[in-house]
């Protein structure tokens, strides 16, 4: 016998378990598969998100720039700060419990939604004249039927070919965050988010870390001048990023990892190390659906195909989050979640892909949202740019962290907002600012007649929009 729902949501990452609670509250009746298994096999909703991916990096993130602060800027405080140590143990065991508040707070949020929750594998067993069956694999076996069918099965780490991850000295993202024990020597491969996220980790902790990167320009998709100054502080902090390599073989032993490359130059180069991150992008996950079953449509890249409102070839079957086009990113999933199950309910969801933020949580940040200059330049858009340095900002000045720039592009005629570009101080919470500014298709004055609380690193958001019209008064 199975059990029927309206709605059956598989994966309960940021994609699968937003689009339960959106459609919970929409009055359908709704179950949320997910596999994922915490160190004891218990659930642990929330995918790679809350598992393996943005919550415990940011939780190690904060962890290693206390260390770094301790042992670098504490001093200009006038605060002694000597023989500070890590507890690894410590550290990782913070990290795990920050992941576990999480995956405790998705299991209450399906309590209070009142969301059946399945622990365990859904895929696909038939379609039937109310919809599709679902197979639940798991501690208990259970079969649902819905008309609405959510997937949601998030991505996995892509491996080098003829290196699959060990955890051990080959790592992905999951073994990158529960290394047990300072690396002396670390090597990445890819100078991406995950690489400049997890190398920024090790450096802190007091690794000697070596990015290596396949493509000749650093973080391409970034804007220029912003990728520029955020390398020219990653250089100053000794995170060692080579460009323009070609990655040859690897080889593992009991007492690390070599890595064979070409450099930039032609030149044969070798790195030994105890560690390697192997951070060359993501693959959407498909494994275990048995899409055949159903013949649910995938790309080349095994992405689930979808048309722009996350509609697959299958009437009823949706897809959501990292299993299809776009940016891989956890607020992406989440608006997709949320626009889906209102389209279930005939309502308009909406995803605006043009103001979707970034950030990358180094020390500085990275963040932007809209166009970069060298893409307005490549479409022949008539532009304006703006900039202004936190150097000039008092409260960048108070924190002791001056690094960096807010940088704006607006239209050259209607002075519309086109893209925001930060490397800096908090540059994650700033952005959020010109993400409202552009889905309300804001002007660069706009922003530069608002009152901003000073002092505050706000105020860099407003300078570098008065520098759109060429009339900063503070630099
Ligand atoms: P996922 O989060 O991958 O969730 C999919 C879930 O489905 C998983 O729990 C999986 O076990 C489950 N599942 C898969 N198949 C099945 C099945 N057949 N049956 C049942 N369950 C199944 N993004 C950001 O926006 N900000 C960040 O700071 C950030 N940091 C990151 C750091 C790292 C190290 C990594 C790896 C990623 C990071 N990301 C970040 C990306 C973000 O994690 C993903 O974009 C996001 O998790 C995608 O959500 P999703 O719901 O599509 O998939
Ligand atoms: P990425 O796509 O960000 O970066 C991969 C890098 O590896 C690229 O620079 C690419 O040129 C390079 N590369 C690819 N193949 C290579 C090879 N063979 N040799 C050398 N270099 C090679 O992917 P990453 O860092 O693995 O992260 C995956 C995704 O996870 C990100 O794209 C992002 O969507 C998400 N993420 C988001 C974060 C955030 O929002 N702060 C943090 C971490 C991950």
């Amino acid at each position: 016998m199975s059990q029927t729902f309206d709605v059956v949501v598989i994966g309960g990452g940021p994609g699968g378990y937003i689009a339960a609670i959106r459609a919970a509250q929409l009055g359908f009746k709704v179950a949320c598969i997910d596999e994922w298994q915490n160190a004891a096999g218990g659930p642990a909703p929330g995918g790679t998100c809350t598992n393996v991916g943005c919550i415990p990096s940011k939780a190690l993130l904060q962890s290693s720039e206390h260390f770094d602060h301790a042992n670098h800027h504490f001093a200009d405080h006038g605060i002694t700060a000597t023989n500070v140590k890590i507890d690894i143990a410590k550290m990782i065991g913070r990290k795990d419990t920050v992941v576990k508040q999480n995956n405790d707070g998705i299991l209450y949020l399906f309590k209070k939604n009142k969301i059946t929750f399945f622990h365990g594998r859904g895929s696909f067993a038939k379609a039937v004249e109310t919809g599709y069956e679902i197979q639940v694999t798991g501690a208990k076996e259970e079969l649902l039927t819905a008309r609405q069918i959510i997937v949601a099965t998030g991505s996995n780490a892509r491996a080098l070919p003829g290196t699959p991850f060990d955890e051990e000295t080959v790592l992905s993202n999951d073994g990158a965050l529960r290394i047990g024990a300072v690396p002396k020597k670390l090597v990445l491969i890819g100078s991406g988010v995950i690489g400049l996220e997890m190398g920024s980790v090790w450096r802190r902790l007091g690794s000697d870390v070596t990015i290596l990167e396949g493509l000749p320009t650093f973080l391409g998709a970034v804007d220029e001048q912003i990728a520029k100054e955020a390398k020219k502080a990653f250089d100053k902090q000794g995170l060692k990023i080579e460009l323009g390599v070609k990655v040859g073989e690897i080889k593992t032993s009991k007492k690390g990892v070599s890595v064979a490359y070409t450099n930039a130059k032609g030149e044969a180069q070798s790195l030994d190390a105890d560690k390697l991150i192997v951070s060359i992008g993501r693959v959407p996950n498909t494994i275990g659906l048995n899409a055949e079953a159903v013949g649910l449509q995938l790309d080349e890249r095994g992405a689930i195909v979808v048309d722009a409102e996350c509609r697959t070839n299958l009437k009823g079957v949706w897809a959501v989050g990292d299993v299809v086009r776009g940016p891989m990113l956890a607020h992406k999933a989440e608006e997709e979640g949320v626009a889906v199950a209102e389209r279930i309910a005939g309502q308009h969801g909406h995803v605006n892909f043009n103001t979707i933020p970034w950030v990358i949580y180094t020390s500085p940040e990275i963040a932007w949202v809209g166009e970069t200059e060298q893409q307005l330049k490549a479409r022949g858009a008539a532009y304006k740019a703006g900039t202004f340095p936190f150097l000039a900002n008092g409260r960048a000045r108070a924190l002791g962290d001056t690094t960096g720039m807010v940088k704006f592009l607006a239209d050259a005629t209607t002075d519309e907002i086109l893209g925001v570009h930060i490397v800096g101080p908090m540059a994650s919470e700033l952005i959020a600012e010109a993400v409202v500014a552009m889905e309300f298709k804001a002007s660069a004055e706009d922003i530069a007649r608002i009152c901003h609380a000073h002092p505050s690193l706000s105020e860099a958001t407003k300078e570098a929009a008065l520098a759109v019209d060429k009339r900063t008064l503070n630099f």
